[in-house]
């Protein structure tokens, strides 16, 4: 469904990530990985349309996305559902005109029925009594969750979720990871989330990549789970354990006093 081949990614001259090669099929729950800083969103924001890579191929059912006139481009963003890190709602609207936008965009509905659908949507994400709410006027998490509505409201056949969960608190995450769940089992999308909460990527990712922040390329591949156990890289491992990194970083100081 999603594949992408030997991305690169450059802000100027400055190298963010190469190499970076994966698949998506439908179905899957797919998530990306790696320290903070290592390019995830910048990866996304490729993967979406928003910013052309410096080199390598994005394709969706095996059209080139980048090598697509605006037509096809516009027709493949149809496809997808996208929920910022930020959540990204507009600050002049209520969350029902937030999360009905994606239906005024790709779908024939009229009003009455983009309403109703929107308000359906905000239901299943806990927020039926928020409808007429700005953004400013609810919490975080709260915002997460109408960010997801609106990226699932036009049941996407692909979704970008850009750290779902971070900054929940348990609860809320878990319910974040069920309600994802659902979408899959609902509308069989795949779903391309980036993720740095464990108990989450343990719990719902089928398969994943890990960049590296230091070598500027991905060293793990496969689903959290298996990487957590077996990674062959020890960078992974370590942080998928949260364990201390390899490296000099990691090793104790030594305070003895320089012997004359
Ligand atoms: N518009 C931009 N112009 C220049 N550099 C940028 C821009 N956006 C991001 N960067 C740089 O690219 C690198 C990757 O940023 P990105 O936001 O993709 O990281 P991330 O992996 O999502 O981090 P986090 O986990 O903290 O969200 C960072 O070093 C950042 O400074
Ligand atoms: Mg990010």
């Amino acid at each position: 469904m999603l594949k992408v081949d030997r991305l690169e990614m450059r802000f100027g001259t400055r190298l963010i990530q190469r190499e970076v090669s994966f698949s998506v099929e439908r179905g899957t729950i797919f998530a990306v990985m790696g320290g903070s800083g290592c390019g995830k969103s910048t990866l996304l924001r490729h993967l979406i349309g928003l910013l052309p890579p410096a080199a390598g191929r994005v394709e969706y059912d095996g059209v080139d996305y980048w090598a697509s006139d605006e037509k096809t481009r516009t027709r493949l963003r149809a496809g997808f559902g996208m929920l910022f890190q930020s959540a990204a709602l507009w600050s002049s609207m209520s969350l029902l005109e937030n999360v009905c936008l994606p239906l005024e965009q790709h779908s024939p509905l009229g009003r009455a029925e983009r309403e109703a659908r929107a308000r359906e949507v905000l239901a299943w994400v806990g927020l039926e009594a928020f409808a007429g709410y700005y953004p400013a006027d609810i919490s975080g998490g709260m915002k997460k969750r109408a960010g997801l509505a609106r990226a699932i409201v036009a049941e996407a056949p692909l979704l970008f979720l850009d750290e779902p969960s971070a900054g929940l608190d348990p609860i809320s995450s878990k319910r974040l990871d069920d309600l994802i769940l659902d979408v899959r089992e609902r509308t069989g999308a795949a779903v391309l989330m980036v993720s740095h909460e464990l108990p989450s990527l343990f719990g719902i990712a089928d398969d994943g990549i890990f960049l590296d922040a230091d070598s500027k390329q991905p060293i793990g591949r496969g689903s959290p789970r298996e990487l957590r156990d077996h990674a062959q890289h020890p960078t992974v491992r370590a942080f998928l354990r949260r364990e201390e990194p390899p490296g000099p970083s990691a090793a104790a100081p030594n305070l003895a006093p320089a012997s004359s």
